[in-house]
């Protein structure tokens, strides 16, 4: 019989999403009246841009002729895109990032993941806490770990725990390691990394040989400007860090599915004798070898994001879900709550009251307020005794869902 990856019996639980998706379906059974209100999962619920509708309608019919149809893109991402992200997105901030440094990809979940492909088994891995699941559970699949302790933590991981008392921007690892997730602005908890923070990781990741993997997927809400956009701001991010970037909560592209990496081509790392290699060239390797691109349509769609008419139609529909944040936030801190996060992100992290356990207040919120919310818990042991509120949703729903809170005993 053949031999699995034993390595996936060691993950602690289901993925916490389908978790809670199978509760909120067992409380939707039981108690088939309720309106329940879901906050759980970020996932967008605003339409796609005009400027994006055009542009895949437009591609699509270009697919339906003989003489503008398109097969197989090249892998990376067509030309248009990347030349058009490299342009508004960096160098606009003046990041030196050039268009054949972007691989255009189906995802940042995916890409995360991914990443691992090209970096030894024996690096020593170091992630936020809370953090978002996908960069823990991936390393677990790939054996860089034991099995979880008790708190749900995986011996082999370096924890950088993220608690109110330290702003939830993690210290320095006390020693040495080789890769390191960071998330600006943060899922979960909502908050960001100044100018200075990102500059103090930059200088350790160079100092110690280190290459930082930056989620910047929620990077459009940044309303405060003095926060960098991408961490290719902060000079010598250039030698020691890959960015993740995605159209989902840009743009509304979670059913439509475009995001991208950036992996610079002085970004260079080890080989086992020693010697240095740049990651660009792993990287494209195996995203040609396992990767054929994403649609034409899609990519049509995305570029649209850069045009004057896109830029607006983003720009407004940001604005609306940072106004579901902050409707969210003050109300809930009116009920006494604390609360952080929800200015320059679209997640609310709040401290449970009267210190409740993070999956009790779940079900609090679930069975008495009909609300639908993430346990922080499940993002980490220092998530436990908070709680995560995604701002995307209806503003008829999120006023709701606030009225609903205050009212909760
Ligand atoms: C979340 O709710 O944390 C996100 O939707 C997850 C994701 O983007 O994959």
């Amino acid at each position: 019989m053949a031999r699995i990856n034993d390595n996936y019996l060691k993950l602690a639980a289901g993925y916490l999403f389908p978790e809670i998706g199978r509760r909120v379906k067992a409380f939707c059974e039981a108690n088939p009246s309720a309106k329940v209100i879901r906050m759980g999962i970020g996932d967008v619920t605003e339409p796609l841009p005009g400027a994006c509708i055009a542009a895949l309608h437009k591609a699509t019919d270009e697919m339906a002729v003989r003489s503008s149809f398109r097969g197989y893109g090249p892998e990376q991402g067509y030309d248009f895109l990347r030349e058009a992200i490299a342009k508004h997105d960096f160098q606009s901030r003046g990041a030196n990032v050039s268009a054949n440094e972007i691989f255009v990809s189906d995802g940042s979940k995916c890409d995360v993941g991914n990443i691992l492909d090209v970096f030894g088994a024996d690096n020593t891995i170091a992630v936020q806490d809370p953090v978002y699941p996908v960069y823990v559970d991936t390393n677990v699949m790939v054996g860089r770990t034991g099995s979880a302790d008790a708190s749900g933590r995986y011996p082999g991981l370096v924890y950088l725990p993220c608690t109110a008392d330290n702003g939830f921007t993690p210290a320095l690892p006390p020693g040495k390691v080789d890769l390191i997730y960071l998330c600006s602005p943060n899922n979960p908890t909502g908050t960001v990394m100044s100018r200075e923070t990102l500059t103090k990781w930059v200088e350790y990741a160079r100092a110690n040989e280190a290459i930082i993997l930056f989620d910047a997927a929620y990077e459009t809400y940044i309303t405060d400007p003095a926060i960098p956009h991408s961490i290719y701001e902060i000079p010598g991010a250039r030698e020691c860090a890959i960015e993740f970037r995605s159209f989902s909560k840009t743009a509304g592209f979670t059913g439509l599915r475009c995001a991208f990496t950036v992996v610079p081509q002085s970004l260079m790392g080890r080989t086992s004798d020693g010697s240095q290699k740049d990651v660009h060239s792993l990287w494209n390797r195996r995203h040609c070898t396992k990767f054929n691109g994403v649609s034409y349509p899609i990519q049509r769609a995305a570029e649209a994001i850069y045009s004057a008419e896109g830029a607006q139609q983003v720009k407004s529909v940001i604005a609306f879900y940072l106004e579901n944040a902050r409707l969210l936030r003050e109300g809930i801190a009116q009920a006494g709550v604390q609360v952080f996060g929800g200015v320059n992100a679209p997640y609310i992290w709040l401290k449970t009251p009267k210190g409740l356990k993070s999956w009790d207040f779940f079900d609090k919120l679930l069975s008495e307020a009909h609300l639908v919310g993430t346990p922080g818990s499940g993002f980490g042991s220092c998530g436990e005794g908070y709680f995560r509120l995604s701002a995307f949703n209806s503003r008829e729903n999120t006023m709701e869902a606030v009225q609903r809170f205050q009212k909760l005993g």
